[in-house]
């Protein structure tokens, strides 16, 4: 195995997560006290909201490599902007055209009959719609010609800045109040039931591969943008005392 902390998911073999879900009829309650046998007949499953948030996982590293991009194109330093672009793509399959629509058609519906949440469910499906058109919007500019445009590099930064912006908190109002509302108002059997369907939605776009391919990929982008998690380590100068950190300052 490779480097633990790299930011490369292909060096990272063991942390592979097999997205195995449960099919109803063949379940079986996890359980601390299981023979290693039980437990690999009861192998992992992925819920519908953890699916839905491995998918945010995703775009949290396209924000990562959307940031990059950002810093390189101000500092007038190099990049090769296919990656971006690349990037975008996988945005455009995995989450615009799959994650968002089972938002849509299955989260956000079970919500609206509940009488729950309406006015943030129609915020965020206003910014899917806003997110679909500044996506495309990134795809036309992160390529060559787009790289020789000033006004088209301004657009295209822009873009990938505004995508960061709306989409950070996007993802953080759904995790913590959408998704558990959501699982809440289907109730267990039904939530159950729609783990076999996200996982027949999402073989019908990845086949086997899960989101895995798609994490791959990222990975390679992120190497060659020159993006290291443990980059991203920030300390602060003088260690703060545990004990005063949460006081009022006077
Ligand atoms: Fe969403
Ligand atoms: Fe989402």
């Amino acid at each position: 195995m490779q480097k633990e902390h790299s930011g490369n998911p292909e060096n990272s073999g063991a942390l592979l997560i097999h997205r195995r879900r449960l099919v109803l009829a063949g379940a079986v309650a996890p359980c601390a006290f299981t023979s290693s046998a039980a437990a690999q007949k009861s192998a992992p499953y992925v819920t519908p909201n953890e699916d839905l948030m491995q998918e945010h996982g995703l775009v949290g590293r396209v924000i990562l490599i959307y940031g990059r991009a950002i810093e390189l194109l101000n500092a007038n330093q190099s990049i090769d902007l296919a990656h971006v672009g690349q990037a975008a793509q996988i945005i455009a399959r995995v989450i615009h055209g799959h994650h968002e629509v089972e938002e849509e058609k299955i989260v956000f519906p079970a919500l609206e009959k509940a009488n729950l949440l309406k006015n943030l469910i129609a915020t965020l499906r206003g910014q899917h719609s806003a997110a679909r058109a500044i996506t495309a919007t990134i795809g036309n500019n992160a390529n060559q010609a787009g790289a020789r445009d000033a006004s088209r590099r301004r657009e295209l930064i822009a873009a990938m800045q505004n995508f960061r912006n709306m989409y950070e908190p996007h993802g953080a109002y759904e995790d913590t109040i959408v998704y558990p509302a959501f699982r809440q108002a289907v109730g267990p059997e039904e939530y159950m039931r729609l783990a076999e369907q996200f996982a027949q939605n999402e073989r019908r776009m990845n086949g086997d591969k899960g989101i895995q391919e798609s994490a791959a990929a990222l990975g390679k982008i992120e190497t060659a943008l020159g993006i290291e998690l443990a980059r991203y380590t920030r300390q602060m100068e003088s260690p703060v005392d545990p004990a005063s950190a949460g006081s009022k300052r006077q």
